[in-house]
């Protein structure tokens, strides 16, 4: 069985009480109880974590290491600063997948680049929390 890690960045904890208007109603225990249902149907393992420090971030990234086929990650706003997560995924083999439930590109000019996305195979932004499925869908092709 693949095995899929899905990481959420500072903040991303807060969901369902931090501005629902742009970042839907769903809280996070809720995103993962639909990608866990959605990964067994595909058959992968989903392993979800969250944090809001950097390097725990990116110790996990090196753990996945020859651990994990795949990433999901939606770095919250060390997607716009972060070379230290970026450096951590380059050094990974499996599949990265970029999530941002807001579009990034209509809102701040600030939050229009990623370094996450220099890396990521494929980067899902303004489709809320359906973006994680997608990207679950996406690595049923990849890894299939
Ligand atoms: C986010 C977008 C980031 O700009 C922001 O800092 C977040 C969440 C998103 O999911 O839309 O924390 O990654």
């Amino acid at each position: 069985m693949k095995h899929v890690l899905l990481l959420n960045g500072p903040n991303l904890n807060m969901l369902g009480r931090r501005q629902p208007e742009i970042y839907g109603a769903e809280t996070l225990a809720d995103i993962v109880a639909r990608c866990t249902l959605r990964a067994s149907d595909l058959g992968f393992t989903l392993e979800a974590r969250q944090s809001n420090y950097e390097g725990e971030l990116v110790t996990w990234i090196q753990d996945a290491r020859e651990k994990a086929d795949a990433i999901i990650i939606n770095p919250g706003a060390y997607s716009h600063t972060s070379v230290a997560i970026l450096d951590a995924l380059s050094m990974f083999e499996g599949r990265v997948m970029e999530v941002h439930l807001s579009n990034i590109h209509k809102r701040e000019a600030f939050r229009h680049h990623s370094y996450v996305s220099a890396r990521a195979d494929a980067v899902i932004a303004g489709c809320g929390a359906e973006g994680y499925e997608l990207a679950l869908l996406r690595l049923a092709t990849l890894l299939g």
